[in-house]
This record gives structure tokens, C-alpha cells and sequence, in this order.
């Protein structure tokens, strides 16, 4: 039998952190990670806070339990600002509250120090809402961006370290800032470009060329060498600094968001993109010192894709929680890439083993629905491999246009195998927004939980 679930416990660590609503608390910056705006990240998230019907299925127990796991999104009772979620847009997140929700189903007669995996961690969340519950988490993604971005979130280094990291973000954006203002006054040109290894810098600016305004890449490119220097003796410290200047790239780019890749215009004050982003060094690192303190090891976070876990060497899980690409919803490839180029991040396994990707309906819709079912199948049975037997694994699945309208959680049904029977699962309706109307007809889109319990 499963392990019955119950209500969620906040915490397993001696002190469970108060949540603070956003990032750095009073000794932040005065114009501090509000002014980067975690309120229009929320909008990222996968799970809106409209209110839709919702219901329940299987074990009595375990489904009004996911019903509410879903809900907690609109209750945002662990909310989207707190610890380390806000500090960098992601589109689809999952909400921190359903996250918190659900680790807790799969996990709470988890055997002490054994791990909880999510093969599609994204930018970190389940990570997040493990680790600060005291568990410790694997995460796995193909996106290079998603792991660094993961490995960030969950970084809680000893305070030194962290430290460390809240000073190179000051002094960097205190030199940047300094810099602009002498560059200005002696009229001086734009600064020689980097050359991240790997990319021909001629390609690389022709590709970033039109999306920043020169006074802007000035100083990102000024950053990005500053962070090039420290990372020459310090590569985690660099990465948090990393994951701080992507957070902000896009805010202070001529790109409208990153869902959106129109070109916009934006004006952006000279000193403002080094302030933003010396903000969002703090943002981060007060979000670590809270996560930190719960006492529970770092996740281990790697680069690979979901389909080839058994070659991983992880050990076995006790527990999955996970959300899988939505069905030629995003296009986290093409998403990224301007970050990519930017950071210098090497993306080829990702563009080619990307899951179900808008890019692939829009080219051939037949073609994809095949490729993604066969796609989804290789992820679910790796995921169950890599799962011990007598355990639960919760995938969150979302109903989407893919060419045609794409039942979820039929087609997650459609590829289970006999180690595994489909325990419990919920689901809320989401609105149906232009040509879903026509192609869903009468029938609901909804968001689904699902609850797998492997048997063998
Ligand atoms: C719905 S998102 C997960 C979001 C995550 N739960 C969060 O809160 O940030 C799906 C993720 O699947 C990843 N992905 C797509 N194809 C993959 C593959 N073949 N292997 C591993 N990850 C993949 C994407 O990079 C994306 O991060």
C-alpha cells in the first residue's frame, strides 16, 4: 500500500524561516528587487491565481489533498515572492505553494537523508520547497540555463560564502556605475566586447547587436567581465553573480519579456542596469539566508536530459515531483537564447532534445504529436525507473493547443506501463484564451495533478 498522506508540515529543520513577501529585507537597497519587479514574474508562473472549478479522483485520502495542492496557487499561502523563487523569471513555473504541497505528499514517511527527484526542474522550485523543508533534492534539466539558475536557488553556502558573493555584486555594480559616469564625461567609446569561449564574438553581436541600447551593453558587458574575473578563483560566487545579471538582462533590454520576443523600445537611465543588478545580488543572497536557515544539504542539480536518467548514477528516489513541458506551449530554447549569447552558455544537446516545443508543432503539428508521445513515454518510464518501488512520483501536466487541442493527463495515461497505477489526480479549469475556444469545443482545459504510485 502507499504511504497515506496527510496535511503538510512546514518544516523538518529546527526552525522553519519565516517567508518575507520579497527578497532583501531592511538592510537592502532602498530601490531595492521591487524596482526589478517580482510582480510581473508572477505572471510567469503555470499556475494563475483565477479562480476555476476543480475536482478530485481515486484514493479518498490523497485526491482532495492534490485538489488542494492545486488551490494553494490561488491562496498564495506560501507565497511566490518568498526565499529565492523570485529572483529570476521562468516561464511555467510551478507556484512555490503547490510545489510545498506536493513535496510534502510524496515525502513525509520518506526515509531520513534519501532523495526527492524532479527530472524537469525547470529554474528550481520543487528544489526550493525540498530544501526548505529539510529534504534533500535531485534536479535534472536540459536547459543549461534552468541548472545554473536551480543550483543558484538552492546555494546555501556557509555565511562567509554568501557574503563573499553580497560584496562582489556591491563593489561590481559601485565600479560599473563609476566607470559609465567617467566613460561619459571623457566621451569615451563603447568598451571591447567579450568573446565567451565557444562563440564567434562576430556572430554573437550580430545576434545581441539590436536588443540593447549601447549605454546599456556597456555595462553589462563591464559586469559580465567583472564576473569573468572572479570566476577565474571563485566559479560558484561567479555563477550567483551570473544568475543575478541574467536575471536582470531582459528587464533592461529592447526585448518586451521573455515569453514575448518583440522588439520594444525602453528607456533605460545610464547606471541603471549595474544598479539593477547589484540589487538583484542581494535579492538573491537574502533569499539564500533564509533558505539557509533550515538545516538540510544543497540539492545536487545536473545537466542532462530527463530521458536518460538511468545513466545518471543518481541514487534511487523516494519521491518525484515534477512538471514536464506542456505541449507545444513554450519554447524555453528560443526563450533563452538571448541570455545564452549574452552569458556565453553552450545550448546545442538543448535545441535538439528540447520536450514538445512550440518550434516543433508550428514546423509539422503531425510530426510533433508523434515525436512528443514518444518523447513523453522515454521521460515517464526513465522517471519510474528511477524511482524506488512502493513510492509516489506527482507530475503536474497542463491541458494545451499543440496543432489540436492535447488532453494531458490522457496522454500521460496513454504511456504508463505496469509498474506503475495512476493513484489519485486532481484538476482545475484555466481559461481557454483565443484559438483554444474553437479547438477545446465544449470540453474543459484544465491543469492536472497526478498521482503515480510504482507497484514493482
Ligand atoms: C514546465 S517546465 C518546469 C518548470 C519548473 N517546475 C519550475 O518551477 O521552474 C519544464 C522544463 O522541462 C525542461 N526540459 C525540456 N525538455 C527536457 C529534456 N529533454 N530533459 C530535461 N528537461 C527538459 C525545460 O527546460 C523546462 O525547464
Amino acid at each position: 500500500m502507499p504511504p497515506a498522506p496527510r496535511r503538510p508540515r512546514p518544516s523538518r529543520g529546527e526552525r522553519a524561516p519565516e517567508r518575507p513577501r520579497s527578497g532583501p529585507r531592511a538592510d537592502g537597497p532602498r530601490s531595492g528587487p521591487r524596482a526589478t519587479g517580482p510582480r510581473g514574474q508572477r505572471r510567469a508562473l503555470s499556475m494563475p491565481s483565477t479562480p476555476g472549478p476543480s475536482g478530485w479522483g481515486g484514493d479518498r485520502q490523497l485526491g482532495p489533498a492534490l485538489e488542494d495542492a492545486l488551490l494553494a496557487a490561488g491562496r498564495d499561502d506560501v507565497p511566490a515572492e518568498s526565499l529565492t523563487h523570485p529572483v529570476h523569471p521562468y516561464p511555467a513555473r510551478l507556484h512555490p505553494a503547490t510545489a510545498a504541497r506536493l513535496v510534502e505528499l510524496v515525502m513525509h514517511t520518506a526515509p531520513q537523508g534519501a532523495p526527492l527527484l524532479d527530472p524537469f526542474c525547470g529554474s528550481g522550485t520543487v528544489l526550493v520547497e525540498a530544501r526548505a523543508a529539510g529534504y534533500l533534492a535531485l534536479g535534472v534539466d536540459l536547459n543549461p540555463l534552468a541548472v545554473r539558475l536551480a543550483r543558484v536557488k538552492t546555494w546555501t553556502a556557509p555565511v562567509p560564502r554568501r557574503k563573499l558573493a553580497r560584496e562582489l555584486g556591491r563593489r561590481i555594480a559601485g565600479e560599473v556605475m563609476h566607470a559609465g559616469r567617467e566613460a561619459r564625461r571623457a566621451g569615451a567609446t563603447a568598451p571591447p566586447l567579450r568573446a565567451p569561449p565557444g562563440f564567434d564574438p562576430n556572430a554573437r553581436q550580430r545576434r545581441i547587436g539590436k536588443w540593447f541600447s549601447p549605454h546599456v551593453r556597456r555595462e553589462l558587458e563591464a559586469i559580465a567581465a567583472a564576473i569573468d574575473e572572479v570566476a577565474a578563483d571563485d566559479a560558484e560566487v561567479a555563477l550567483v553573480l551570473t544568475m543575478a545579471l541574467s536575471g536582470i538582462l531582459y528587464k533592461v533590454s529592447h526585448r518586451r519579456s521573455d515569453t514575448d520576443p518583440s522588439w520594444v523600445e525602453r528607456k533605460v537611465a545610464r547606471g541603471a542596469a549595474a544598479r539593477l543588478f547589484g540589487d538583484r545580488v542581494e535579492m538573491i543572497v537574502a533569499g539564500l539566508d533564509d533558505l539557509a536557515r533550515v538545516r538540510a544539504p544543497m540539492p545536487r542539480v545536473v545537466e542532462a536530459d530527463a530521458r536518460a536518467l538511468a545513466s545518471l548514477d543518481l541514487p534511487p528516489a523516494v519521491g518525484v515531483v515534477t512538471s514536464p513541458p506542456y505541449a507545444g506551449t513554450y519554447d524555453y530554447a528560443e526563450q533563452h537564447r538571448l541570455r545564452f549569447d549574452f552569458l556565453g552558455l553552450r545550448h546545442r544537446a538543448f535545441d535538439e532534445g528540447e520536450l514538445g516545443p512550440r518550434r516543433h508543432f508550428l514546423a509539422n503539428s503531425a510530426a510533433a504529436t508523434t515525436r512528443w508521445r514518444a518523447a513523453l513515454g522515454d521521460a515517464v518510464g526513465a522517471l519510474v525507473g528511477a524511482l524506488e518501488p512502493g513510492r509516489l512520483a506527482a507530475l503536474v501536466v497542463g491541458d494545451s493547443l499543440a496543432g489540436k487541442a492535447c488532453f494531458a493527463d490522457e496522454d500521460l495515461r496513454a504511456v504508463l506501463d505496469d509498474r506503475v497505477e495512476v493513484l489519485a489526480w486532481a484538476w482545475q479549469e484555466r481559461p481557454k484564451l483565443g484559438p483554444e475556444r474553437h479547438a477545446f469545443g465544449d470540453r474543459p482545459k484544465r491543469e492536472h495533478v497526478v498521482v503515480l504510485h510504482r507497484t514493482r
